[in-house]
């Protein structure tokens, strides 16, 4: 039998003699696309290759690409463990030309391999197309010799021009063409139509693989601009080969699939294989482990949100099968023995994977089984649609996400008000979710984008520029020919020393300068990752289009960043050194002034840590390596060892940084020629982002030894303070704390000795009224606690009594307490009395019958309401 391995390599043999180079599967997070939450397809790393932005060494190239659909337009994550076939996370098998090869070749190849090396059954298969290409329908008939009745056209079936299944699009815009479809036709014993008939979602023809013709760019209006070259584009899903090559029905039924679900049953304890909750799980532990391999971790918000969604979608699953432990995590070894192979970036990152996903089982695990419950009872309660609000309770108490909920409720042939979940959510203005949405930024229309040359950046070497030439000027966006003084706009040159703000490291700043000229730049950006747009203003002169001028980057901020580009390097390899190899970058700014690096790593970094990263960092910098710049082919920099970051995006030739020999990335900012630039690192901070992710602020040069600075003038006005040295400051400070602490005690203790000294006498002062002795004075300086132990004291003292004590601060306040004891109780309430007299001095307080206190303001009345207590007494006993 031919196993998913096989498969993946008979494939791109079959390329690589037909002169097609191999590259590798690139991230399920694609490189600086907006447009774009996931790799859907295989054709995401060429974008810009399709639309003529970015130019390879190569125009044929075949690939096994990791595929995600979950979440944006192609989404299939409802459908997964209902149908034989959905996945949210797949592989393509997929080859391209760029311009090279077109219909016939692609065709005739496809073919090829599927009859001649594969050996399927020529009259199992049928192929559709687009209904106006006419060049593709003849090269099926004419050149491979496919009967007619075989060859179906389909037209816009999904009531918009161009909505087509023979009409690939990427996204809503991007490269997009007519295809044409192979189907495998897998018996009558299984119910459905073929391609364009009204039960072509039945089960018997299977789509196999997709020959997309691309030959257009769409914009967001819908309007398509023909490509520079045409392309061609195939997608070809490994599982589903896989199933027809095994003879199997199901997807998931083939090797990876066999053992992955029997490990899963293993662990829930389900004996029947075909549960479609175990599909599910084995679907999602490969999303989700990848999806965490990718660099994306559990959240509520974009990517990370899409995941938390999958994976809370199999641990109900798993719920379901009865499972009421932590499991989920415990499927990645299973995984990587079955993919780790194929996927380094899965071997090297499983322990990372498994945390993470133990993280979020735990998370989750908390609220589970009080929303299953409290779906339940919903469910009985709404025997047809699930209210909006209580989803939201779900979603937003219980953590279930929408579709989560829509889930359940279809197994019970329920519908969920989402309208009614929107308004909720709406209402509490969360800030959650914001899936699909990006923020925009510079753009340049795409005519220009095919017309200018890349900007040739000559910052590396050198931080002046001479004779450089005007190439565009943007406003808002839009081309221009001339800007004149006190404008605001977008210059490109065709050659600059100013870096556009990419990896982290911020834009350089500077000015233009020319004939009477010039422009003030206060940041530079990228437009397209390849031309430097110089954002400022024109505070002189004029300027066109076509201008020759010079260029100036701000020399002490450029060399400020360099340190903390540099810097960032080394901390990056040092954190890898002594918290692990999980250590992946999550965000990075390098600024003049600092440097701020998120990593994935799950626990509060140790004092100890921190400084052991500081002592590494500045032993690297020490040494004074040698900044190496290497520039070479992308396989060649992964063999010498480079670190590629996640969502980065690389061409196929890339710069290579090497600082000594613990620190080789890959990175196109600007550095030091020796790391003994650097001069001084020190962490400024370090704390927590988000679950998983931590941040260090770190500075470097003169802002470290400033920071050094400012930390020994604060210890020497302390030691100045306390009378010593800064190197006996530390023991001064002991000292005076244990004295402190001695100190306190002795004034506790006189306190309370002047508290029974001025109470003393307050006894035998009592008035009496009708046999209870009634005590209403003011004291001084007591607070609330001496108080209450003269309280105490009094009575016991005089047994049968009522006592109310104001102490008074001497800024103005009074503290009240009152209190009754023996049979004075049974007619006095102290809350009363406490109340009575505080509300005569604009205060209040209460407490129990037996002991109230209180505040109140010390009013020039103060004295007689005290003296009228005794009568007040009178008044509640009756005499
Ligand atoms: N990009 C095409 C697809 O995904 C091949 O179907």
């Amino acid at each position: 039998m031919k196993t998913t391995a096989d498969i993946r390599r008979e494939f791109l043999e079959f390329f690589a003699e037909r002169g097609h180079t191999i590259v590798p599967s690139a991230s399920l997070v694609p490189g600086n696309d907006p447009t774009l939450l996931f790799t859907n397809s295989g054709m995401v790393q060429f974008k810009d290759v399709f639309l003529g932005a970015e130019k390879r060494s190569y125009v044929r190239v075949a690939d096994v690409q990791r595929c995600l659909r979950a979440g944006g337009k192609h989404n299939d994550l409802d459908q997964v463990g209902y149908t034989a076939r959905h996945h949210t996370f797949f592989e393509m098998l997929g080859n391209w030309s760029f311009g090279d090869y077109f219909k016939k070749e692609a065709i005739e190849w496809a073919w090829e391999l599927l009859t001649r090396v594969w050996q399927l059954p020529k009259e199992r298969l049928l192929a559709t197309v687009y209904h106006t290409d006419d060049e593709s329908y003849a090269i099926w008939r004419d050149v491979v010799g496919l009967p007619e009745d075989r060859i179906i056209r389909i037209g816009d079936n999904k009531g918009a021009p161009f909505a087509s299944d023979n009409f690939w699009q990427m996204a809503d815009t991007g490269p997009c063409g007519p295809c044409t479809e192979i189907f495998y036709d897998h018996g009558e014993n299984y119910a459905g139509g073929p391609p364009g008939s009204p039960d072509e979602d039945g089960d018997r023809y299977i789509e196999i693989w997709n020959n997309v013709f691309m030959q257009f760019d769409r914009a967001a209006d819908g309007t398509l601009t023909p490509l520079p070259a045409p392309c061609v584009d195939t997608g070809m899903g490994l599982e589903r080969i896989a199933a027809v090559l095994q003879h199997a029905h199901s997807n998931y039924e083939i090797d990876l699939f066999k053992t992955l679900i029997g490990r899963i049953a293993e662990l829930t304890n389900t004996t029947d294989l075909d549960n479609k909750s175990l599909r599910v799980i084995a679907d999602h532990i490969r999303a989700s482990s990848f999806l965490i391999a990718d660099g994306v971790l559990p959240s509520n918000e974009g990517r990370g949100y899409v995941l938390r969604r999958i994976i809370r979608r199999a641990l109900r699953h798993g719920w379901m099968l009865g499972v009421r432990e932590v499991f989920f995590h415990k499927l990645v070894d299973t995984l990587d023995a079955l993919m780790g192979e194929a996927y380094p970036v899965l071997r090297t990152q499983k322990d990372f994977i498994a945390r993470a996903l133990l993280a979020e089982e735990e998370r989750f695990a908390q609220t589970l089984d009080a929303g299953m419950r409290i779906f339940s009872d919903l469910a009985e309660r709404h025997p047809e649609t699930i209210p909006g609000v209580d989803a939201f309770r779900l979603y937003d108490t219980y953590g279930f996400p929408l579709d989560l909920t829509q889930d359940m409720a279809r197994e019970r042939g329920l519908q969920v008000d989402i309208d009614g979940f929107n308004v909720a959510m709406t209402q509490q203005k969360d800030t959650a979710r914001a899936a699909g949405k990006f923020g925009g930024g510079l753009t340049m229309p795409a005519e220009l984008v095919a017309q200018l040359s890349p900007t040739r950046f000559t910052g590396y070497d050198t931080l002046a520029g001479e004779g450089a030439q005007v190439v565009a000027i943007l406003i808002d966006n839009k081309p221009v020919q001339s800007l004149s003084a006190g404008q605001t706009a977008v210059v490109l040159l065709d050659a600059t020393p100013f870096y556009g703000e990419s990896g982290g490291q911020v834009g350089d700043a500077g000015i233009i300068e020319g004939d009477g000229l010039r422009f003030d730049v206060t940041d530079t950006k990228k437009i397209a990752g390849q031309f430097h747009a110089h954002v400022g203003s024109l505070s002189q002169g004029s300027l066109k289009v076509g201008d020759r001028v010079s260029a100036f980057v701000d020399e002490n901020r450029r060399r400020a960043t360099i340190l903390n580009h540099s810097a960032t390097h080394l901390l990056h390899a040092a954190l890898r050194e002594v918290l692990g190899n999980h250590v992946q970058q999550k965000g990075s700014l390098v600024a003049p002034d600092r440097l701020r690096f998120d990593f994935s790593h799950f626990e509060p970094m140790t004092r100890a840590q921190i400084r052991e990263i500081e002592r590494r960092v500045n032993h690297e910098v020490r040494a004074n390596h040698e900044g190496e710049v290497h520039n070479m082919g992308m396989q060649e920099a992964l063999d010498f060892g480079a670190m590629a970051l996640f969502g980065e995006k690389y061409g196929e030739n890339v710069r290579v940084l090497k600082f000594g020999p613990g620190s080789i990335e890959l990175c196109g900012g600007t550095h030091v020629g020796r790391t003994g630039d650097i001069g001084l690192f020190k962490i400024v901070s370090e704390g927590g982002v988000s679950a998983g992710v931590r941040r260090i602020e770190a500075v470097t040069g003169q802002d470290a030894l400033d920071l050094v600075d400012d930390f020994e003038q604060r210890l020497e006005e302390v030691a100045q303070q306390l009378g010593g040295t800064p190197r006996e400051a530390g023991d001064k400070l002991k000292s005076l704390v244990a004295q402190q602490k001695q100190l306190q005690k002795e004034l506790d203790a006189l306190k309370s000795k002047a508290a029974g000294n001025a109470t003393a006498d307050l006894g035998s002062n009592a008035v009496d009224v009708g046999g209870i002795k009634v005590v209403a004075a003011r004291v001084e300086g007591l607070d609330a606690k001496s108080l209450r132990d003269a309280m105490d004291r009094l009575k016991s003292q005089l047994q049968n009594a009522v006592i109310l004590l104001a102490g008074a601060d001497g800024q103005g306040k009074l503290a009240l307490v009152a209190g009754v004891s023996g049979d004075a109780g049974k007619s006095v309430n102290a809350g009363k009395l406490l109340g009575h007299v505080a509300g005569q001095l604009g205060g209040r307080g209460g407490g129990r019958a037996d002991m109230a206190q209180g505040g109140a303001d010390d009013l020039p009345n103060a004295a007689e309401v005290l003296a009228a207590v005794p009568a007040w007494v009178a008044s509640q006993t009756g005499v």
